[in-house]
């Protein structure tokens, strides 16, 4: 067969084993049915978006229940309990699979990346159907037709891609907001991460491309979106013609319909002031900003390839603030990086007293094989790490409640996102800062933007009441 583009081809795929799943189908008198479990990180998310929408389209219903015809496991790989998570639950499907031989298992994600890890499930794990990557997402109908044809396991990894296949199908786990990715890879290779050799080079998409989708979306009823990268803030420099992410917002903004713009991850050294000032001029971007500060430590910061220091990062906090006074600030901070002293440790408590946080998540370090950080002397004790680890803990979560309690008793703009699972009567939504308020109201509210009275501050979250 000859296709003009790579979604024609995958269109071609996907009607293959529509026609195969339908026979199916017709034999055992029933639909067939798809679960996609995703672990890790919004791109994972996203990526399931993807792979779901073309399980629909080759005619698959979707289910949340494991005991499905065919299960996914969308992996991360960003800390090694990520991967202990996987191994223990293949253990689960294998006796599922018992049940019901017909059953297919495929694996995907940032954990195929790794040779290490194919080698495991090839050896111990041979129930698997079907094994593939990162880069290579938008061929899983070409991979589970030959799957459905020849009975035979099925792997595919590539290691690397320059290509960005546009116009395949994609489901939306909520109907009024979505993410949308902007850039995929990363080219930073701090010290620590395995992201850079599990998800590539950095390669952006094209504006127009992304305007497009975003349009598209708005028309569908999408009221928020979310720009997604691994490093937002250098979106766009390797592009034939070059923009900039601050440029990039500029142009999402003008798309109609649309009423709220998030995005992450940003990098604090490629954080630019041109994004600055387009955040504090915007309507629609939200005051949010979520800035890894990983350590506070300068000498630490530099082991770990960030590119800033203690007092860079700072400057850019202090700048973002008095531009955007209530801007809410998140971070991740890794506790343990091999060689941090006590002294290191203490400038990343002198950063979140400083900065305080809205709220932040603490990571302890995970050594990842094939890092240079897995390789450097002077790894932090378990019960060292431990102990530093709680101290933060306590810090962050003792400032991001007096910081909730700011809004209390003031009338937000809160975007309703699901019936509260908890409360009989009450729906749960976010503020432009993304933090959480539960009130009375009905599910009709879903999807759209009410005002709020935040009469009670509850710690990291908020009960409110509709203000008409
Ligand atoms: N160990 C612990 N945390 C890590 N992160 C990335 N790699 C590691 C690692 N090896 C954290 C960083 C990053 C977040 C997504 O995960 O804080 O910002
Ligand atoms: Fe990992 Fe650093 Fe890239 Fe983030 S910026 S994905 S922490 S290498």
């Amino acid at each position: 067969m000859e296709f003009t583009n790579e979604s024609e081809k995958q269109q071609y795929y996907m009607e293959q084993c529509r026609q195969l799943i339908q026979a199916k189908e017709q034999k055992l008198g029933r639909k067939l049915t798809a679960c996609v479990v995703t672990f890790g990180c919004q791109m994972n998310f996203k990526d399931s978006e993807k792979l779901l929408g073309i399980l629909k389209q080759i005619g698959y219903e979707e289910t949340d229940d494991e005991h499905a015809d065919l299960v996914l496991y969308n992996t991360c790989t960003v800390r090694e309990n990520a991967n202990l998570k996987i191994y223990g639950r293949l253990g689960y499907l294998h006796k599922i699979k018992d049940k019901n031989p017909e059953m297919i298992i495929g694996l995907c994600g940032c954990m195929m990346q790794e040779p290490h890890v194919v080698e495991k499930l090839n050896k111990s794990y041979r129930f698997i159907d079907l094994i593939f990557g990162t880069h290579n997402v938008f061929i899983l109908a070409e991979l589970l037709y030959e799957r459905l044809l020849t009975g035979h396991k099925v792997e595919s990894i590539w290691d690397g891609t320059t290509e960005i296949v546009e116009d395949l199908p994609s489901i939306r786990k909520y109907d009024f907001k979505c993410g949308v990715n902007i850039m995929f890879g990363c080219n930073n290779f701090c010290t620590y991460c395995i992201v850079p050799y599990v998800r590539g080079r950095e390669r952006s998409r094209d504006p127009e491309e992304i305007i497009k989708e975003i349009e598209a979306l708005a028309a569908d009823g999408v009221v928020e979106v979310m720009l997604l990268g691994q490093n937002v803030n250098s979106y766009g420099k390797t592009l034939e013609h070059p923009i900039s992410f601050a440029e990039l917002l500029r142009r999402v903004e003008q798309v109609e319909g649309v009423e709220r713009i998030r995005f992450m991850t940003s990098h604090p050294k490629d954080l630019s002031d041109e994004l600055i000032e387009v955040m504090a001029q915007s309507k629609k971007i939200c005051k949010q900003m979520h800035l890894p500060l990983q350590s506070g430590s300068s000498r630490l910061l530099d082991r770990m390839n960030r590119h800033y220091t203690k007092e860079d990062y700072l400057l850019i906090v202090e700048k973002l603030r008095k531009a955007i006074p209530d801007i809410g600030l998140t971070t991740d901070i890794i506790v343990g990086f091999p060689g941090e002293t006590e002294e290191d440790f203490e400038e990343t408590l002198d950063v979140v007293s400083k900065v305080r946080y809205d709220s932040a998540f603490t990571f302890i370090y995970s050594k990842r094989s094939g890092t240079p950080a897995a390789e450097m002397e002077n790894q932090v004790p378990e019960s060292v790490i431990k102990e530093r680890f709680d101290r933060l803990l306590k810090l962050i979560n003792s400032i991001s409640k007096e910081k909730t309690a700011v809004l209390e008793g003031t009338t937000q703009p809160v975007l309703v996102e699901e019936k509260n699972g908890k409360l009989e009567g009450y729906v749960s939504g976010r503020l432009s800062n993304n933090s959480v308020v539960h009130f009375p109201g009905c599910e009709q509210l879903i999807g759209k933007i009410v005002s709020v009275n935040l009469k009670e501050a509850k710690g990291f979250y908020y009960m409110g009441e509709m203000v008409e």
